[in-house]
């Protein structure tokens, strides 16, 4: 995947939005940001994300958490496709601003291209509010992307970060799920971080780098 990837600075870029015009960074500063990127506007799955988006957009926002999506077509096709989206799926609104780039020159420079269709991907960056990128997905134009998946990387992101990283989640965790503790905690350390307890898991190796706790 070339171009900007995880732990990069997104460029700090000038975009056209339904919504206002703004600089990324100016956007970006003081909360996370999901970014997501679209083929283009008037299209079956596009339709069917942006939707979903909008429907859950009130999860994002009790995350503190702004959405921000692009396709590749002007603002005007994107106001005339709006009604289409929040009709397709009942109960969704399109709150967040959508960017403009009829040119596909703002997607190559936040790295939101499929390579072997040499265009647009379904592309989606989690940013900090630190401007980098902290996660990406990169999905074909056939494949359309999960909300429930989105949201939930995202709040292993936030656990992740709330502790510093000193704690990490395990396979398909959820919240409120025990999480795992980083290896590079000791034992002493985790007793101080984790006051309810934790648990190592017993493995033929016996390393104990396996450790679950409660948070
Ligand atoms: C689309 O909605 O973007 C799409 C649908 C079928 C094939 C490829 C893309």
């Amino acid at each position: 995947m070339p171009g900007i990837t995880l732990g990069d600075t997104v460029p700090n870029l000038e975009v056209e939005t339904t919504h206002k015009n703004f600089k990324l960074h100016d956007y970006f500063s003081d909360s996370w940001t999901v970014l997501f990127s679209h083929p283009g506007d008037f299209t079956p799955v596009c339709t069917t994300e942006l939707g979903a988006m909008g429907k859950y957009a009130h999860e994002f926002e009790q995350r503190g958490v702004k959405l921000l999506g692009l396709s590749c077509d002007d603002i005007q096709s994107h106001k005339d496709w709006i009604p289409d989206i929040e009709a397709f799926t009942p109960g969704s609104k399109v709150t967040y601003p959508i960017i403009a780039d009829p040119n596909k020159e703002i997607i190559p420079q936040l790295n939101m291209i499929d390579s072997i269709e040499n265009g647009p991907s379904r592309a989606l960056h989690i940013v900090g509010p630190d401007c980098k990128i902290k996660l990406s997905f990169l999905y074909p134009s056939t494949t359309g992307r999960n909300m429930d998946e989105v949201l939930r990387a995202l709040d292993s992101l936030l656990m992740a970060a709330k502790h510093q990283n000193k704690i990490a989640t395990p396979v398909n965790w959820r919240p409120d799920e025990p999480v795992v503790i980083s290896p590079a905690v000791s034992d002493e350390e985790a007793k101080k971080l984790f006051p309810k307890g934790f648990k190592t898991a017993e493995l033929p190796s016996k390393k104990g780098y396996l450790r679950v706790a409660d948070v």
